[in-house]
């Protein structure tokens, strides 16, 4: 994935988890039907917790959990959301649920461990990578994959997590 010409990174270091909610929010505001999100990172890193402020930034009011054993839990939100967790999974298992249902659907996609599936996830998504330094601070790298992800990446380099509107 690193290095394949066609991708384009920001990265983000994130010292609390209102500044894991401010990328979150950016990115929700921006999302539209067929959004793909990919979340890795060890236990722990953050991507639930990135998940639910991305869900209550798209407008969800219902709470948002850890997804590890029901695989896929839906929210309407401004859009559907389709929550995953494909930690448990096998390639087989993941391919058998139809996942092209979702990523190419009227919802937007966050998928926790999508680096498990990679074979399986759309050609275009973004990637999020979290990386534990402390307590409260993680290194988030974003990595656009294709359009219009990669155009994100240059406007989150250009002007950060902060619109002014
Ligand atoms: N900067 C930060 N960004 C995101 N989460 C953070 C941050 N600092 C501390 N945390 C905490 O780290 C934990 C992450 O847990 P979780 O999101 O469940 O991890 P994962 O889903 O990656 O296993 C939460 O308790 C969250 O409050
Ligand atoms: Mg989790």
């Amino acid at each position: 994935m690193v290095g394949s010409g066609n991708e384009e990174q920001f990265r983000y270091i994130s010292k609390s988890l209102a500044h894991t909610e401010q990328l979150a929010a950016w990115l929700a505001r921006r999302s539209i039907p067929g959004t793909v999100i990919g979340l890795d990172g060890d236990l722990g890193a953050g991507k639930t917790a990135f998940s639910q402020a991305f869900a209550k930034h798209l407008g969800v009011s219902d709470v948002v959990n850890s997804p590890t054993f029901t695989i896929i839990k839906e929210y309407e939100g401004r859009l559907p959301l389709y929550h995953m967790d494909v930690y448990r999974l096998s390639l087989d298992e993941a391919d058998e649920l139809g996942l092209d249902e979702y990523f190419f659907g009227e919802g937007v996609c966050l998928v926790e461990w999508s680096s498990l599936i990679t074979e399986l996830l759309p050609e275009g998504y973004l990637h999020i990578s979290i990386e534990t330094e402390d307590l409260s601070e993680r290194t988030i790298t974003v990595s656009g994959l294709g359009e219009p992800y990669g155009q994100w990446c240059r406007e989150l380099n250009e002007n950060g997590v902060n619109i002014d509107e």
